[in-house]
């Protein structure tokens, strides 16, 4: 983790963060501090689990309205409707109880109730010159990062692309870590998403953009991922795990916010547009294949990710480091489940050729450690996933 003289960044990491078991009942001072009204935003599968009958409890009569049509990738129509209906119902604050959909959704409602239109006109980066609508945010997985980042992903689906927004002024005010939010969440789903906080953390670590302070957060976080993602994996009920799960996943967050992501993420946002497969489930799969892509680049950076993961590299040289690195993401992987071959998913070859069209105009692909020359290059990654 070198650095030079030239070294400059810029740090942001506004959000308050409450964490422990039973920290939801903090949510009713937080609201009040924020607004008079809340609307609530989460998904249908959250109301089954009986979370959302916990927290509109908390909130009582600090509750404006729910709004639970959040699907796995939302969209700006979803995003638009739901502003619509918080608006309607005089809400001030809202509270996204939910995964990184419903978050990034919250995140584009905040911004279409502040500045009216349709999340349509703000794609970008710091388009915007003032806070936006206060928003407290309840993490019901631990991977996203949404809760304590400046972006939101959201699909378009008349582009057939997902779009980035980036907006420091959008950056959630508070996030209320409650390990026991998380305990419901199934095992296949606990790893897909753990896998999405391990990307966050070894792509920041690697970004373009990365600096001294970013480095530490992603570090921290993948030696948290690689110990408790099994244990929460193999047992939901375990709360310590759980618990520092969504640490290593806010930590992550914190890293990748101000670092960026890189190759990971611009493909596994295609494969989301175009083939609908779920970014955790993704980010699982390619990993291992990008770190064999860049470890040329950076051998250094991919030695500190192997020594964190517990790989001994004393002896090794450059190249067995890199292969080290990334044969022991692709077992850690595979312990927790995510094995598959994206042959698997029902992906075919002619998906994967646009995919790897689409990954070239991807706002992440800017910050991978190693320049991408064109889209033949992406193709080869995902053919050795595939
Ligand atoms: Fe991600």
């Amino acid at each position: 983790m070198q650095y030079d003289a030239d070294l400059n960044f810029n740090y942001f990491a506004p959000t308050k963060v409450i964490f422990g078991a039973g920290s939801i009942d903090e949510l009713s001072m937080e609201v009040s501090a924020l607004g008079k009204k809340a609307f609530l935003i989460t998904d249908q599968g959250l109301i089954e689990t009986g979370l959302v009958d916990q927290v509109r409890d908390k909130l009582g009569n600090l509750l404006a309205g729910v709004y639970a049509d959040v699907p796995q990738d939302s969209g700006m129509d979803v995003v638009d409707r739901g502003a619509e209906s918080a608006l309607a119902a005089g809400a001030d604050v809202l509270v996204s109880l939910g995964g990184g959909s419903v978050i990034d959704t919250a995140k584009g409602m905040c911004i279409v109730m502040k500045e009216g239109g349709s999340l349509r006109d703000f794609q970008g980066m710091q388009l915007l010159t003032r806070e936006q609508t206060p928003h407290v945010v309840i993490p019901t997985t631990a991977g996203t990062g949404s809760e304590v980042t400046s972006g939101a992903v959201v699909l378009d689906k008349d582009q057939g692309q997902k779009i980035i927004i980036f907006e420091y002024f959008n950056t959630p005010r508070v996030a209320i870590l409650d390990p026991r939010m998380t305990e419901k969440l199934p095992a296949n789903l606990t790893a897909a998403t753990g896998m999405d906080a391990m990307t966050h953390a070894v792509e920041s670590y690697v970004a373009q953009a990365r600096n001294p302070i970013s480095d530490a957060a992603a570090l921290h976080a993948i030696k948290l991922i690689v110990r408790y993602l099994p244990v929460a994996v193999e047992n939901g009920r375990n709360l310590v795990a759980r618990g520092q799960m969504q640490i290593a996943a806010l930590l992550a967050g914190w890293a990748f916010s101000n670092a960026m992501v890189g190759l990971v993420h611009a493909m596994a946002h295609s494969l989301g547009a175009i083939c609908r497969i779920p970014h955790g489930l993704a980010n699982g799969i390619l990993l291992p294949h990008v770190m064999r892509y860049n470890a040329d680049e950076i051998p250094g950076l991919t030695a500190d990710i192997a020594e964190a993961m517990g790989v001994a590299v004393n002896d090794m040289d450059a190249s067995a480091v890199a292969n080290a690195a990334a044969d022991k993401m692709e077992t850690f992987a595979g312990s927790v489940g995510l094995n598959q071959r994206l042959g698997d998913l029902g992906v075919s070859e002619e998906d994967l050729e646009k995919c790897a069209d689409l990954s070239m105009s991807d706002g992440s692909i800017i910050y991978n450690p190693k320049m991408v020359m064109d889209a033949a290059e992406v193709l080869n990654v995902y053919l050795k996933a595939y």
